[in-house]
């Protein structure tokens, strides 16, 4: 079984099994992994943000507009951010790994 790694927003490193197929939003929730989703993948929200590790980022294709345009509002957005929903896991994907951004919570203290 493949495997991925999400870094969370502590910087607690979980590597998990990851089914080719399923997107990373899926293999989190199997997980419990603290990532929202929102909006269950259909590009309405940018709750499922993650930032791909620099190694990993140029194996993806390219961004839909759509999803750029998600990616705008979201908080803490690096170069290598992505919407998790929009990443299906292939055999290439093997040692994956995320992180999950706090910002975005952060803000929301009051
Ligand atoms: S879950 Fe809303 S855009 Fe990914």
């Amino acid at each position: 079984m493949p495997k991925m790694v999400f870094i969370e927003t502590d910087g607690t490193r979980r590597e998990v099994d990851a089914p080719l197929g399923l997107s990373i939003l899926e293999v989190a929730r199997r997980h419990d992994i603290d990532l929202e989703g929102a909006c269950e993948g259909s590009l309405a929200c940018s709750t499922c943000h993650v930032v791909v590790a620099p190694e990993w980022y140029d194996l993806l294709p390219d961004a839909q507009e759509d999803e750029e345009d998600m990616l705008d509002l979201a908080a803490g957005v690096a170069r290598t951010s992505r919407l998790a929903c929009q990443i299906t896991l292939t055999g290439e994907m093997d040692g994956f790994t995320v992180r999950i951004p706090g910002e975005s919570r952060d803000m929301q203290r009051g």
